[in-house]
């Protein structure tokens, strides 16, 4: 983001529900109140260069936006929170790589029973399903055979970084010389991704929002939504969550950020005590408490309506 002055144009608080209500309702996107100013600054620039006299008319431009380059791509590409970083909350990942996969892998049947199936859900540009590959490949779990990493953002700009897997220093403040040496080639102060890690991570551009494109991928064994519902209202942060449910196996496992929990959005999910971090799982048929919600709702059923 450039250095942001005032807006030319100002946002009426009019103008400011109607573009936070449309922004709300297409990616979950959450502005308070205290967030006008932000928008009114950072969505100002644009319509001078649109050459758009009001909000009004720029509101009018997103609405009528149908193309996936277009104006609405911008506006989120600009309002979104892009943050991230390798080994972000790195015991998680740890977690992921010495606990989560070889429970799973056990409890299949072993290895080879197939890959597990990793969701990155709001990938940024990449340094998050990058670091899990990378970890894997540490812990001598084979990416491809072993394990497969699904990756999608809303922010195209993110994602083409991500597919591009070029990065800056500031990417790798939680990241040993050692691990950058290994998996990174140096060129300009600039720090590319050897294509052994890169190629097992599969980008997509997805809207936690689009029912309809996240019913195409298939089932999940785990899926990290880190620090990214946390932009989102009430409503669609349940409904997000109800859908990372029905994406996953039974028994699989749910990983949010560190400053983000299920308290108030969903019971559907028990939390787990690893010795790494504590995550939420779907409970599996053999779980001792889905056994007794199931025979409550036979009994539930057998009581017929009231
Ligand atoms: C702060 S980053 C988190 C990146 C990474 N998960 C991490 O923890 O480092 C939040 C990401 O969520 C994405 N995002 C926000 N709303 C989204 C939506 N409705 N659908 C998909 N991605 C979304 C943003 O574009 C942004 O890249």
């Amino acid at each position: 983001m450039g250095e942001e002055r005032p807006s030319e144009v100002a946002m009426t608080e009019a103008e400011f529900r109607m573009l936070a209500e449309l922004l709300r309702s297409h990616c979950g996107l959450h502005f308070g109140t205290e967030s006008r100013y932000l928008l009114e600054r950072r969505l100002g620039r644009r319509l001078v260069e649109l050459g758009l006299r009001s909000f009004t008319s720029y509101h009018y431009a997103l609405r009528s936006d149908t193309t996936a380059e277009g104006e609405l791509a911008w506006a989120i590409d600009n309002l979104t929170t892009n943050e991230t970083y390798f080994l972000r909350e790195r015991q998680q990942l740890t977690a992921l790589v010495q606990e989560i996969i070889p429970s799973l892998q056990a409890r299949r049947g072993g290895r080879e029973s197939g890959a597990i199936s990793i969701w990155c859900a709001g990938c940024s540009s990449g340094e998050e399903p990058y670091s899990i590959v990378m970890l894997a490949a540490e812990a001598g779990i084979e990416p491809g055979r072993d394990l497969r990493v699904y990756a999608s953002d809303i922010s195209k700009q993110a994602l083409h970084k991500a597919r591009r897997g070029i990065y800056r220093e500031a990417s790798f403040r939680q990241t040993e010389p050692w691990l950058r040496h290994k998996y990174f080639v140096e060129k300009d102060s600039q720090f590319r991704i050897n294509d052994e890690i890169k190629k097992h991570v599969t980008f997509a551009h997805l809207n936690l929002m689009d029912e309809k494109r996240i019913s195409l991928l298939g089932v999940l064994d785990v899926i990290l939504c880190r620090n990214v519902i946390i932009y989102f209202d009430l409503e669609t942060k349940r409904h997000v969550v109800k859908t990372f449910h029905e994406k996953l196996r039974p028994g699989g496992y749910l990983l949010l950020g560190h400053s983000e929990s299920l308290i108030n959005l969903s019971t559907d999910f028990e939390l787990e005590h690893l010795h790494h971090d504590m995550v939420y799982r779907k409970a599996s048929e053999s779980d001792p408490w889905h056994e007794t919600a199931e025979r409550t709702l036979l009994a539930v059923d057998r009581r017929g309506p009231r």
